[in-house]
């Protein structure tokens, strides 16, 4: 941490002198004045950490050099000096903004003492803030639906560590959000405004995967006609995301870890040490302890990366995340394709909950998005949720007898949909008398009159 910054204003040249030589000696970086004017300058120049002011200034009272010090620099905190027997000014002062007074002669170790405690007041005060203002941005992550309590813990933790610059490990099954996550933590942290640099490990070969990283210097290997920079260096005082980190080759771990440990590296072909700052994040769908257990992965590496560990869980773990996310998609792409759709029918919510959902919340979006696309009313019918076979034989299984009946009933609605309710067409397109036909109307209990245009049922 760099020293805290001190001014000391004060028209006594031999005071301002020892207590100079005081504050250097226990390593704070001091700028003294003697002048009102001149600590304004100073002020205006360099942002201070702490100001000490004496209350008799030449020219002006402490106390309104304090309150214009405060127009520029609002949080520093102030320590007023004030000579015996003028405490009602002091205590003026504190009234006005002062952090606290020490009257003069003082002793130099109470000073010190004093602004010890101020600075670290003020470094707290700035924490608060901090915090208050990350949880105002819980609410900020708009685009990600967390109803379950398993995800707004996730929600709290991103919020809590968003602003810090330690390594995230995130774990999770595929299409569980681990990229929505990272992404969140790269947006409420103070690298937001500088660049988020994803890559999936998984998907380059060994050697390109390692100049993808670091960069290649020109002729490092066959084809690096040009020089290019890695994208540790494109990340530089942004974030890097590392997807699926398990699968880098083991190679390549030993070059992670020394850019974990001392935040530079060798770029492909060169002996030029670059050096970045970058906040690391990664995800592995794996457990990347069995990969260490087995010898594929470095355990140090592991320890390196798994600092802040966010499980993210699957989606049949925590079911009640499907509606409101089932909402969202649906807002997504009802305005992406221009159509107005407002929900699913009862039906259709439910075969979602009953699904095991392998795929996670890319599924469920997915899902969402072809019944969007497909529907032709304004409403998602379950027959455009389609099922796997592990969904069907979820259901318990009927007699025959009831199964048959189900069949005909359903088939016997359908076409008199289909012929709005025409006994004698529907009977022709099932290839039966219109007698017999309305023998399985009478059989099931169901009226052609519901299916007619425009005559209500009798
Ligand atoms: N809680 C959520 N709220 C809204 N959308 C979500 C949520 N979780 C995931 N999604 C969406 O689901 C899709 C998959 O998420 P993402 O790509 O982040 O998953 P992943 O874990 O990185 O998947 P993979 O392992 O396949 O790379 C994305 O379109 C993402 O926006
Ligand atoms: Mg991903």
């Amino acid at each position: 941490m760099s020293p805290a910054k001190i001014l000391l204003v004060d028209d006594d040249r031999n005071l301002v002198e020892l207590v100079k030589l005081r504050l250097d000696a226990a390593g704070y970086e001091v700028s003294a004045a003697l002048l009102e004017e001149d600590a304004v300058e100073a002020a205006k120049a360099q942002v201070f950490d702490l100001a000490l002011v004496d209350l008799q200034l030449a020219n002006q009272d402490g106390i309104s050099l304090m309150e214009q010090l405060h127009l520029i620099i609002p949080e520093m905190p102030v320590i007023i000096l004030t000579a015996y027997g003028s405490i009602e000014s002091a205590v003026e002062a504190m009234k006005r903004g002062a952090y606290s007074y020490i009257t003069k002669p003082f002793d130099p170790r109470d000073l010190l003492l004093q602004i010890e405690r101020a600075l670290e007041n003020r470094r707290l005060t700035s924490e608060i803030k901090l915090l208050k203002g990350l949880l105002q941005q819980r609410y900020d992550f708009a685009n990600i639906v967390a109803r379950s309590g398993k995800m707004q813990r996730v929600l709290e933790m991103v919020s809590q560590i968003a602003a810090m610059d330690s390594t995230v490990y995130i774990q999770g099954e595929s299409g569980t959000g681990k990229e929505l996550i990272a992404r969140a933590i790269h947006l409420a942290s103070h690298r937001k405004n500088k660049s988020f640099v994803a890559i999936n490990c998984a998907a380059l070969p060994e050697p390109l995967l390692e100049s993808e990283l670091f960069g290649h210097e020109k002729g490092a290997f066959t084809g690096a006609v040009r020089s290019t920079k890695g994208l540790f260096t494109q990340a530089h005082e942004g974030t890097i995301f590392l997807d699926e980190v398990g699968d880098i080759p083991l190679s390549t771990q030993t070059k992670l870890l020394r850019v974990l440990q001392e935040r530079s590296f060798y770029p492909v072909g060169s002996d030029r040490l670059t050096e970045v700052d970058v906040r690391v994040i990664v995800a592995t769908q794996k457990r990347l302890e069995d990969q260490v257990k087995q010898g594929l992965f470095r355990e140090d590496l592991f320890y390196r990366i798994h600092v802040i560990p966010i499980l993210l869980p699957p989606l049949r773990e925590r079911k009640e995340d499907i509606p409101p996310l089932v909402e969202h998609f649906l807002k997504k792409f009802s305005q992406i394709m221009r159509k107005e759709v407002k929900g699913l029918t009862p039906l259709a919510i439910q075969r979602l909950m009953l699904h095991n959902w392998p795929g996670n919340v890319r599924e469920l979006e997915n899902t969402v998005e072809y019944g969007v696309a497909l529907t032709q009313q304004d409403v998602i019918t379950e027959d455009l949720i389609l099922r796997t076979q592990e969904d069907i034989s979820e259901q318990p299984l009927t007699p025959l007898k009831e199964a048959k009946d189900a069949f005909e009933r359903n088939y016997v609605i359908r076409l008199l949909e289909l012929c709005e309710g025409n006994v004698s067409k529907a009977a022709a397109l099932a290839g039966k008398y219109r007698a017999d036909f309305y023998d399985l109307l009478k059989k099931h209990n169901i009226s052609k009159t519901s299916y007619k245009k425009s005559e209500p049922e009798a």
